[in-house]
């Protein structure tokens, strides 16, 4: 395996808080990281870090040995490279299923309407959408947007995907739907970062846990010794409050 991200020293402050302090870690080609952490911990802005949307304080990061500009004025391209999915879908209402999932491709990366027309097809069909082509975001479920969401980042062909708790506003039966594609992008090999409060999702697709904490990573681990043997106290108490006991 070949290392495809690499975060050195990241440092991310907003005015006096300081919410990522001197972070480093790697992610492999074909990994997937799962990011787990309190609430306010500064997952989200670790995610957004990546790809590019924030201006870091002190640090590097690195996207397949090439150093992403961080400085938002200059942006390089290479956020592009990572694609990102939110907990809200944000498509464009006034736009068809297949218009939201062209518009980038055509205008961004100046490809041709039909070759892209063919493969966002060939992606619906992957997540069981392709019935909803001609439907507005509108008529779908929140299951069906996020679905939809993640063919939007897919079609960019990212080399590593940053999903951001992207069942966190979802009714509990449509939770399965989303999740069940992402596992099949980790049974393909997909590299992902991926932030989640579902933790036997976690556990299913991780390949290596990452818990963060007070702008630290505190401690990480494959999923089996991460969950069943926390070494820190403070993970052990995290984990347990996504446990219930009878008394
Ligand atoms: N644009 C911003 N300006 C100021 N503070 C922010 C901003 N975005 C996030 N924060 C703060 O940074 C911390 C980390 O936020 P966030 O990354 O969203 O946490 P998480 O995703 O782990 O819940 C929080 O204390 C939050 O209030
Ligand atoms: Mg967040």
């Amino acid at each position: 395996m070949s290392e495809i991200v690499s975060v050195k020293n990241l440092c991310k402050r907003y005015d006096e808080l300081t919410v990522l302090d001197n972070i480093s870690f790697s992610v492999q080609k074909g990994e997937v990281v799962v990011i787990v952490g309190p609430s306010g911990c500064g997952k989200s802005t670790l995610l957004r870090c990546l790809n590019g949307l924030e201006e870091i304080q002190d640090g590097r990061i690195f996207l397949d040995g090439e150093k992403i500009e961080t400085n938002r004025n200059k942006t390089n391209g290479l956020c592009e490279r990572m694609g990102m999915v939110f907990q809200s879908y944000d498509l464009f209402p006034h736009k068809t299923i297949l218009q939201n999932l062209t518009l980038a491709p055509i205008i961004v990366k100046k490809r041709k309407r039909k070759e892209v027309e063919e493969e966002a097809l060939a992606l619906l069909e992957r997540v069981g959408l392709s019935s909803k082509k001609d439907s507005y975001p509108r008529q779908l479920s929140g299951g069906q947007k996020q679905r939809v969401a993640i063919v939007r980042a897919l079609i960019m062909h990212p080399e590593v995907l940053l999903l951001d708790e992207i069942t966190a506003a979802l009714d509990p039966e449509m939770v399965r739907e989303v999740l069940d594609v992402v596992l099949n992008l980790a049974r393909e090999g997909r590299t992902m970062l991926i932030v989640t409060h579902e933790m036997q999702f976690a556990r299913a697709v991780a390949d290596r846990m990452l818990f963060l904490e007070g702008g630290k990573i505190v401690e990480e681990g494959e999923p089996e010794e991460f969950f069943e043997h926390p070494k820190t106290e403070r993970l052990r108490q995290f984990l347990q409050t996504f446990t219930y006991i009878k008394e």
